[in-house]
């Protein structure tokens, strides 16, 4: 990290379904909320940054960089950052450029998607613009498809049952009964999981992030201080196309973004208390842990089953939150700030990937507090 920069305020809208809100009342929402948490004016604002995936083909809007922009009374300049899934990381990365450069002092970044105003077909079919449309598209895979071969290969490799499994989304669900920003706010048993639909072999309704709406919005100073540091940022990528992966039960991207960032930060996994994960599906949520260096290849449900001094998407992750898609990685740092500030530790990571982890970033904070 070039430079010290302290997230000064966050703000988010809640997750879920809001037929009565645009793309710009969710973006204004969330970026109202941030500039008041942060106790500095709109016009402390050097630099815009908007994450969004679905834009164009959920609501007919592009351009959101200045839409959002136009929120603020000086209009500064914005720019817009799309990366599927990972939008709201890569937007942060980029916030973290501008102000490493010093070509901004205070950037505020906001991740926005609305995606129930379409019917479920329509959304599918957008999510799969984030995997290889010559390669992958064509064999009529989806992305709970995708996650379900990834579902079938670990299971294969490492023995793990579906019983076992049912216990990732349960977790996640019971996580989100004290979240008043959670979509689904009600405990899951783990039988509930597994009794739940079959929507692509093995995985079932409940193990998939639903279809979601909101915006969170954060904003980074190099100029105010605060008690949160953001110590490290990293964005690592991968072929698009599963055809040209080694493996897939374990993700390149998010094990070298996750090495940069604990080499940025000078801390390793051990030395975390939060992490919120990517689970867009619960398989994803164990190839996680495991890519993070949180558990050993194949024993990533241990973590779920034991009590550990770490918590994993206390939040209630992306599974019982919601998975408004690139409003998502922005969402999660503001998680582990709170987190950060309930526990009183010193360290917290949020896990942000876009498709099958052709993009992953790793967000590290410090509470200065500790
Ligand atoms: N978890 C829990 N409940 C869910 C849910 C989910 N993921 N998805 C839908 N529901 C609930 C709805 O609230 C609704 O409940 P209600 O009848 O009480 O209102 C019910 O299940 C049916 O909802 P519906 O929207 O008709 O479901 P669907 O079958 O059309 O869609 C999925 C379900 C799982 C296919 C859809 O949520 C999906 O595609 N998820 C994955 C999204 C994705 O790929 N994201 C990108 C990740 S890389």
């Amino acid at each position: 990290m070039n430079a010290d920069i302290f997230l000064i305020g966050a703000g988010q809208t809640r997750f879920g379904e809001w037929w009565d809100k645009s793309l710009r009342t969710l973006m204004d929402e969330a970026i109202s909320a941030a500039i008041t948490d942060a106790g500095v004016t709109a016009l402390d604002i050097d630099f815009v940054v908007v994450a969004n995936m679905l834009g164009e083909a959920t609501c007919d809007q592009a351009h959101l960089g200045s839409m959002a922009a136009s929120l603020l009374p000086h209009r500064p300049p914005a720019l817009r950052t799309e990366a599927a899934c990972a939008s709201g990381a890569v937007a942060l990365h980029a916030a973290t450029a501008l102000l490493e450069s010093g070509r901004a002092e205070t950037v505020l970044v906001v991740g926005v998607e609305k995606m129930t105003d379409v019917p479920n077909d329509l959304v599918a079919a957008a999510l799969m613009g984030a995997a290889d449309a010559e390669r992958d598209a064509p064999s009529g895979l989806t992305f709970p498809g995708v996650f379900g071969l990834v579902a079938t290969r670990y299971m294969h490799e490492y023995g793990l049952t579906r019983e076992k499994l049912n216990i990732v989304s349960s977790r996640h669900h019971v996580n989100a009964v004290s979240n008043p920003n959670a979509q689904f706010r009600m405990a899951i048993s783990p039988e509930a999981v597994g009794a739940s639909p079959l929507v692509a072999d093995p995985l079932r309704l409940l193990d998939c992030s639903p279809v979601s709406d909101g915006a969170a919005a954060l904003i980074l100073s190099t100029k105010k201080e605060s008690d949160t540091r953001l110590a490290a940022s990293a964005i690592s990528t991968d072929a698009v196309s599963l055809t040209e992966r080694q493996t897939i039960t374990s993700f390149a991207a998010s094990r070298t973004a996750a090495m940069q960032a604990f080499a940025e930060a000078s801390i390793g996994p051990r030395d975390l208390s939060h992490v919120e994960l990517h689970d867009c599906f619960s398989i994803a949520a164990l190839v996680s842990v495991e890519d993070l260096g949180l558990a050993d290849p194949g024993m990533g449900i241990h973590l779920y089953e034991s009590e550990d001094h770490l918590t994993v998407n206390a939040s209630g992750g992306l599974k019982a939150c919601g998975h408004p898609v690139a409003a998502t990685g922005v969402k999660q740092l503001i998680d582990i700030r709170k987190q950060l500030r309930q526990s009183k530790k010193q360290w917290g990571l949020a896990h942000n990937f876009g498709g099958a982890a052709a993009t992953a970033g790793i967000h590290i904070l410090e509470n200065l507090h500790a």
